[in-house]
């Protein structure tokens, strides 16, 4: 049997990290080296590159980052940019390093500008301003981006270096994060539900006007764009991409209405009662769809329905409840 390669999964404890653990472990890859973050904090330079000498890891899935939703980005801008910038650089250089040939950096959707024409394709990347509200954590994934970018033309011939990035949009699934400040919109909304379902409200009151557009993938799908994206042969990757514009969208490709979601969760979780829309409370941009067609033209397919992937996202939820009460 041919010897595995030794993969360094940083953020295994989050949702995308898990997700990418479970996967590589479904396909029978036995050879995964981690750290929690209480273990390395890989904004320490000096721990890292200490990491990296005693494991030397022969690939790297970069899933660990500062991450929230608009509250959070709103009122810790200062830690969204310098851990995210921090977490990439320490991570990417000390790679580079100890002689890691191959790594995955995740992006995400929020790269591309405020007004990028729908649905966002990679080309839209530095084309306008971005939405202010999440800038710095913008901001610190394009560098994401460039740093891998960068260390392949500088050193990709001389070091057979191979570093890629992928872009998620909104993703969702067991592991998610529930805090009612900095969860995304289907954590909050299972949490809203699920409380509401509990106490017997009458009706549920969802910020905005419900009629903003957004796509949604489940996590597990994720993973396995990842790993596809991570083990694609040089040729075939740079047949897709551009030295200088070498990311790739993750996304279904279809969006539905802040509304349907609503309408989506509350049968996931059986609430009955009335769901009401504040019009009041800010909305955001009318849409926001990635274009998947580079993934897709590389053979990648979306595996579970947003029904299926509620289902199972509800009963991990559930599960998360019990054990922490
Ligand atoms: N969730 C989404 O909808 C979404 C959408 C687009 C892109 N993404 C991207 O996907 C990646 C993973 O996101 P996720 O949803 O899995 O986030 P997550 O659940 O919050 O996981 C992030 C992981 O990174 C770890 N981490 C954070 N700071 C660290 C540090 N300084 N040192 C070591 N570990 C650290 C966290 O550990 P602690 O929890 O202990 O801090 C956590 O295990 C991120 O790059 C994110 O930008 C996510």
């Amino acid at each position: 049997m041919p010897l595995q390669p030794k993969i360094y999964i940083a953020g295994h404890r989050g949702m995308v990290g898990s997700a990418i653990m479970r996967r590589l472990q479904l396909s029978g890859h036995g050879n995964i080296v981690t750290r929690s973050h209480s273990e390395l904090d890989l904004t320490d330079q000096r721990a890292v590159r200490d990491f990296f000498v005693a494991e030397r890891p022969d690939q790297v899935y970069l899933a660990a980052a500062k991450v929230g939703g608009i509250h959070a980005n709103n009122t810790y801008p200062a830690e969204f940019i310098f851990q995210n910038l921090m977490i990439e650089a320490n991570v990417v250089d000390a790679a580079f390093r100890n002689g890691v040939k191959k790594l995955l950096f995740l992006g995400s959707s929020c790269i591309y500008p405020k007004l990028a024409p729908q649905p966002m394709s990679e080309d839209s990347l530095l084309t306008g301003p971005l939405e202010p509200t999440n800038e710095p954590y913008a901001i610190a994934k394009i560098a994401g981006i460039k740093l891998c970018e960068s260390y392949n033309r500088q050193y990709g011939e001389s070091h057979q270096l191979d570093y890629r990035s992928v872009m998620p949009t909104n993703l969702y699934g067991p592991g998610d994060n529930y805090h009612p400040e900095n969860s995304h919109v289907i954590p909050a909304l299972i949490s809203r539900f699920h409380e509401a379902k509990i106490k017997k409200d009458p009706s549920v009151t969802v910020w905005g006007s419900g009629l903003p557009r957004r796509e949604f993938l489940y996590v597990d799908d994720m993973a396995s764009a990842c790993v596809l994206v991570m083990n694609l042969d040089k040729e075939t990757y740079q047949q897709h991409t551009q030295p200088m514009l070498s990311h790739i969208n993750v996304g279904c490709g279809e969006d539905i209405s802040i509304g349907e979601l609503a309408d989506a969760v509350a049968k996931t979780v059986g609430y009955k009662g009335v769901i009401n829309f504040d019009p009041d409370k800010p909305d955001g941009a009318p849409r926001k769809l990635m274009n998947n067609s580079r993934l897709v033209a590389l053979g990648w397919r979306v595996n579970t329905s947003l029904m299926a992937g509620l289902e199972v996202t509800y009963k991990n939820f559930l599960e998360q409840s019990t054990r922490s009460s």
